[in-house]
């Protein structure tokens, strides 16, 4: 099958930029509070449950997985860039990374704990996120949790340039209750909603409000086809 353009285009470009983009963001949760606070309820919510295998999609340098390592969870990381996942594998040799996309998870069901996509799900094209999110819930145990992060708004954002390079790649803005309402349509239960303002980040500072959601597998739910 041929693969989507979108895909295509996401994964050159990170990997036409990933030693860049490495050292642009390699301390930015440190300078994160909040994506911090939500990661840290994220892991007390996987580990109150019981913990188990947390995947981090769309997982870049695997600063986010190996912060959440550190919080105590059985994390790997998944993405569509090489280049980022040699990266990762060089900066945390003591974690698993593996290349694939969020878009067509290929693990068995019910087989996470949890999952994060941090500031990831911005490249996939509205009309996928429906069978994206199905897919975050099949992959999930029931009671499993889902924690997102994403910048606001209602334009989407194409760059075709970065650190003087040629890319292709287009960010998604999103409303968090639109975003809120499709993982309910894929049966998931929000647990959390939160909206900050923007903050100085490596690159400058943000041009929109960021939206981090929890939700959850329900746990009582059944298998999906
Ligand atoms: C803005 S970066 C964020 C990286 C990392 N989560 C972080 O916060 O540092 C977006 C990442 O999502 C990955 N990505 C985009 N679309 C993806 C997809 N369909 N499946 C897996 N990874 C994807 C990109 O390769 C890139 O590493």
């Amino acid at each position: 099958m041929t693969e989507p353009a979108f895909l295509r285009e996401t994964r050159t470009s990170y990997d036409t930029v990933a030693t860049e983009f490495a050292e642009q963001f390699a301390d930015e949760l440190a300078s994160k509070p909040f994506d911090r606070a939500i990661l840290a309820a994220f892991a007390e919510l996987v580990l109150r449950g019981g913990g188990g295998p947390v995947a981090d999609l769309g997982c870049g340098t695997g600063t986010v997985t190996a912060h959440l390592a550190g919080l105590g969870l059985d994390v790997f990381g998944i993405d569509l860039s090489p280049g980022l996942l040699a990266v990762a594998r060089r900066n945390h040799s003591g974690l698993r990374f593996e290349e694939g996309s969020m878009t067509a998870l290929t693990l068995p069901e019910g087989r996470l704990a949890g999952i994060t996509a941090w500031y990831s799900i911005i490249h996939v094209p509205d009309e996928l996120l429906p069978v994206t999110f199905s897919g975050f819930r099949r992959a999930l145990a029931p009671g499993g949790h889902l924690a997102l992060v994403f910048q606001a708004g209602d334009e989407s954002l194409v760059r075709t340039t970065a650190f003087g390079k040629a890319i292709s790649l287009t960010f998604r803005r999103r409303r968090p209750e639109q975003v809120a309402a499709l993982l309910t349509e894929a049966g998931f239960e929000v647990r959390a909603q939160l909206v900050r303002e923007p903050e100085p980040y490596a690159g400058g500072t943000e041009s929109t409000r960021q939206a981090y959601l929890v939700a959850r597998r329900p746990a009582l739910d059944r298998p999906t086809a």
